[in-house]
């Protein structure tokens, strides 16, 4: 029955008939749950309860009002849109109007997915920072494009390399997608970098669009850009953010898009069809956890935690090197001198109980790293107690390289 899927999902397989363990993919790795610790979801606190209790509240506000079984308006809560137009002006620099410059979106994955279809036409190219989020290499194909890898190196902290951009744009490049920051190495792109790629993505006339999943999380201090506020970028650049990561509510699935009114006409016209409407409750418990994003900062300090805690055992096995993450709730490890990722990935499972990331699911780039969600599990200390048990693993890990 396969020959009856169009070419452009022909490659999509989901796990039915073939094994897989890549953390992405639903059934194959939650049907591990049980017998191993799940770490390759980007899910804080997984699998344990984390409802911040307003949110809670506000969540439980909206059954009883009667409210959470009625639709809001296709394009999402014009309350939860005028939140996030103040956090966009706050944060982002962003002076966004909430009635014309954003949509509410069930998460950022299909955000991101309705953010590029507006643009792309059959073989149109974007070019995609290598390693990124897989859904980067896959969005372009579903959409019938086509994926162009820009290799981001270990060597430069995976800050963004111009020359290698240049390298890569053609007569059919339309679109740049960028992830930052970035997953699944946590870089913060910084200014001089963001500022070189506006001026790229200027001289070539091209889209800009970025995932802003991880913008809540950013440690040490680091400047957090947002490209759309860089001069001459609002009108080419359209932002996808989420309150997954942050705010750790992932199960709400409420995500967004910003962009400029004329871009945004197009995301309007096509939210029945497309989106539906996001879900009522979620988005009603996501507009207190707007107003009152107290619990964040508790978040953070455990995210911090989490990374200093990785950074420490893991960095400390002789063969990994890794960095101090600059964002989000993983580290990015590079095993390649004890051997292939995929290899040691199935070993974790194995003799670690504990499913990670092999990093070849984010790019060539990849190949050679383990990406750990280190946000997993409630408490900090079983977290640690789990880092622990990857770095026994690791040290005993039969290499031939070394
Ligand atoms: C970089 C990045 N973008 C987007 C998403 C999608 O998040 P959501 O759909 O929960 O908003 C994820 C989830 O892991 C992610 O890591």
């Amino acid at each position: 029955m396969k020959k009856y899927i169009s070419s452009r999902f022909q490659g999509v397989e989901g796990g039915l008939f073939t094994k897989v363990t890549k953390a992405d993919v639903g059934d194959s790795f939650a049907s591990m749950e049980g017998e191993v610790v799940l770490m390759g979801w980007a899910d804080p606190f997984y699998p344990d309860p984390s409802v911040p209790e307003n949110v809670k509240n506000a969540l439980i506000g909206s059954v009883e009002s009667g409210f959470a079984s009625h639709y809001t308006m296709p394009i999402g809560s014009l309350e939860l849109r005028t939140e996030i137009a103040e956090k966009c002006r706050a944060y982002n620099r962003l002076e966004v109007d909430p009635r014309r410059n954003i949509i509410i979106t069930p998460g950022s994955d299909s955000g991101l997915f309705y953010a590029m279809s507006i643009f792309l036409n059959e073989g149109d190219e974007v070019l995609v920072p290598d390693p990124s989020y897989p859904s980067n290499f896959l969005n372009p194909k579903l959409l019938g494009g086509v994926t162009v890898p820009v290799p981001l190196n270990a060597a430069d902290h995976y800050q963004l390399d111009m020359d290698a951009f240049e390298s890569a744009v053609t007569e059919r490049t339309k679109m740049v997608l960028l992830t930052h920051p970035n997953n699944p190495t946590g870089t913060v792109f910084r200014r001089s970098g963001l500022e070189a790629l506006a001026r790229f993505v200027i001289k070539h006339d091209l889209i800009l669009v970025v995932d802003q999943a991880f913008e809540d999380i950013v440690f040490d201090g680091i400047a957090f850009i947002t490209p759309a506020s860089l001069p001459g970028m609002w009108e080419r650049t359209v932002t996808v953010c989420s309150i997954s990561k942050g705010m750790g509510l992932s199960g709400l699935r409420v995500g967004y898009i910003v962009a400029c009114d004329q871009f945004m006409d197009t995301y309007y016209g096509g939210a029945v069809n497309v989106l539906g409407a996001t879900n009522t409750a979620s988005q009603i418990a996501a507009i207190e956890a707007f107003r009152n994003p107290g619990f964040m900062k508790s978040y953070q300090e455990h995210y911090d935690r989490r990374r200093r805690d990785a950074y420490r055992i893991l960095g400390a096995v002789p063969g990994v090197k890794m960095e101090l993450p600059e964002s989000a709730f993983y580290c990015w490890i590079d095993v390649s001198a004890l051997g292939d990722s995929t290899d040691i990935t199935d070993y974790l499972i194995r003799s670690a109980g504990v499913a990670v990331n092999d990093g070849k699911n984010y790019g060539a780039q990849g190949a050679g790293c383990l990406r750990i969600i280190n946000g997993c599990l409630g408490s900090d200390d079983a977290s640690e107690q789990v880092l622990i048990r990857i770095a026994d693993a690791l040290r005993r890990y039969p290499t031939q390289n070394m």
